[in-house]
């Protein structure tokens, strides 16, 4: 991936990991805008920063999505890299029924809004040159969260379709995965100091020396994340499946 002179939309870019990747992004050089349904906290990114820009997003509205697309396009006809990086996760109980309005926020936020924000765009990736699209999965899109499975089920069908993307746009658009262990973000409530998981710093800079190399690889793995994702590929999915889930448990009663 050119790493400098690209305009990048990053959705989520408020917070946590896409407010990060703005930041380092735009620090090497590029145009950034920002996208998600807080302004505060998109203007708080981008504040003091001519090459930044927020635009609002709610991408659990396919209307929403139209409209943003053609905003973008119109005011940044450069754009030449898309992260779909917003996300939201939720704890759910599977043993018993329930209202499933979790599940479904988290179906059309984590799965279908990157599928119709792709399809908006793809055809203005496709113009551009040196053009990538990056979708955010989760090291639980390999070793499911048992608390969180729509979350985790979500994210494995992100990767299965960022599969298809890259096999389909070879030679247009360059399609990248990145995987990110537990990072300390407000993604869940307590999440942003829990003890164990990696701080957001670490993780970013870890993040941007790969996305530095060349050619950068089709997954950006930080170490702490292959223990997940090549869990299965090493023969100790069910250890790695129990531990995961040991430890998760472990980590939030400590916080309760
Ligand atoms: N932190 C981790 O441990 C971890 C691990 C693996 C994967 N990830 C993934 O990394 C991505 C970023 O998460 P994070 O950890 O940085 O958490 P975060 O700080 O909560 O970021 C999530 C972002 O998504 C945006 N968002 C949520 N719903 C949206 C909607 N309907 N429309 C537009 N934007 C929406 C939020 O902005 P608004 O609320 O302003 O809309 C927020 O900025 C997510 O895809 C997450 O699944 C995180």
């Amino acid at each position: 991936m050119r790493i400098a002179g690209n305009t990048i939309l990053i959705t989520g870019g408020g917070s946590g990991i896409g407010a990060a990747l703005a930041r380092r992004f735009h620090d090497l050089g590029n145009t950034v805008v920002v996208a998600g349904r807080r302004m505060a906290a998109l203007e708080q990114v981008t504040a003091g920063h001519p090459r930044m820009h927020a635009i609002p997003l709610d991408i659990e509205d396919a209307d929403s999505i139209a409209g943003f697309a053609k905003r973008i396009i119109a005011e940044h006809p450069e754009l030449n890299v898309l992260i779909n990086n917003a996300g939201i996760m939720r704890s759910e109980g599977l043993d018993r029924s329930r209202d499933l309005a979790d599940a479904e926020a988290t179906v059309v936020t984590n799965l279908l809004g990157p599928i119709r924000l792709t399809d908006a765009l793809v055809e203005q990736l496709i113009a551009r040159p040196d053009a990538a699209l990056i979708n955010v999965s989760s090291g639980l899109a390999f070793v499911p969260l048992t608390l969180a499975p729509t979350y985790s089920a979500t994210k494995a069908a992100i990767h299965s379709y960022t599969v298809s993307l890259r096999e389909v746009l070879r030679g247009k658009v360059e399609v990248i995965e990145l995987v990110p262990p537990a990072v300390q973000t407000e993604l869940t409530p307590g999440q942003a100091t829990r003890q164990g998981y990696l701080p957001l710093n670490d993780f970013i800079d870890e993040v941007m020396a790969l996305f530095q190399r060349q050619p950068t690889p089709r997954e950006i793995l930080v170490q702490r994340v292959a223990f997940q994702r090549n869990a299965e590929a090493e023969h100790r999915f069910d250890e790695a499946l129990t531990t995961l889930n040991a430890m998760a448990r472990k980590a939030l009663e400590a916080q309760a």
